[in-house]
C-alpha cells in the first residue's frame, strides 16, 4: 500500500473536523454497530439516529444492506470480500466524521482485526464500538429476512455464525443484551453513554 501511494502526498486542510463539527454545536463520533446477522444492529441504530436527528445532531447511517447495493455492490460474503466490504466503510465514516458527523456505522464486520483498522483510523474516544449482543440461536429464531433457513439449506454459502466466523469483540466500549432489553432501552444507552 505503501509503493501503490509512493508519490501522492497528503494535502492539508486547514478547516478541521473539530471546526467542521463545532459550527453544528457537536463533536465528531463513529459509533460502529457489529453482530450477527439479524441481531438488531440495523433496528437499535435506526433508534439511536433517530433520536440524535431529534436532538439536533447532524448524524448518518452507514448499513451493510444499504452500502452493498451502491459502494459495495462489487463485493460477496467471502472473508476477503468482507475484509475489503469493512476497510471501505470504514474510510467513508472516517470521511464523514471529518466533516464533521455523527456517524452510525451497522455492519456485522465479523473480524477482530478490521474492527481495531477502523478504530485505528479515529483519534482516542471517538470511535465506539456497540456490540449487539444477541445469540446465534435467538437470531436464528428470529430469522426475520429467512436467510439463516436457506443457509442451514444449504442455499447459502459463506453466511455469519453458520458457516463463516464472527469473532465476538472482547473490549467493546458497549455491549447491549437485546434478549433482556427492549430497543428502545438499548438505543437509550448509546445516547447516555455519548452524552456522558
Ligand atoms: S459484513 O460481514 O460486515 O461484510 O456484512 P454486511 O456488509 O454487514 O452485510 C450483512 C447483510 O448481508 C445479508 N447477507 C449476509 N450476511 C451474512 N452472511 C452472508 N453470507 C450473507 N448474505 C447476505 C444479510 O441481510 C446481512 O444483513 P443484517 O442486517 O446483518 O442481517
Amino acid at each position: 500500500a505503501l509503493r501503490r501511494a509512493g508519490n501522492i502526498h497528503w494535502q492539508h486542510l486547514d478547516v478541521d473536523k473539530t471546526a467542521r463539527a463545532r459550527i453544528k454545536g457537536q463533536q465528531p463520533r463513529c459509533l460502529w454497530f457489529t453482530g450477527l446477522s439479524g441481531s438488531g444492529k440495523s433496528t437499535i441504530a435506526n433508534l439511536v439516529d433517530k433520536r440524535l436527528h431529534a436532538m439536533g445532531y447532524h448524524t448518518f447511517i452507514l448499513d451493510g444492506d444499504n452500502v452493498r447495493h451502491g459502494l459495495n455492490k462489487d463485493l460477496g460474503f467471502t472473508d476477503e470480500d468482507r475484509v475489503e466490504n469493512i476497510r471501505r466503510v470504514a474510510e467513508v465514516a472516517k470521511l464523514m466524521s471529518d466533516a464533521g458527523l455523527i456517524v452510525l456505522v451497522s455492519f456485522i464486520s465479523p473480524f477482530r482485526a478490521e474492527r481495531r483498522m477502523a478504530r485505528d483510523l479515529f483519534a482516542p474516544g471517538e470511535f465506539v464500538e456497540v456490540y449487539i449482543d444477541t445469540p446465534l440461536e435467538v437470531a436464528e429464531q428470529r430469522d426475520v429476512k429467512g436467510l439463516y433457513a436457506k443457509a442451514r439449506a444449504g442455499q447459502l454459502r459463506n453466511f455469519t455464525g453458520i458457516d463463516s466466523p464472527y469473532e465476538v469483540p472482547e473490549a467493546a466500549e458497549l455491549s447491549l443484551d437485546t434478549v433482556d432489553e427492549s430497543a428502545e432501552r438499548l438505543a437509550q444507552r448509546v445516547i447516555d453513554y455519548l452524552l456522558d
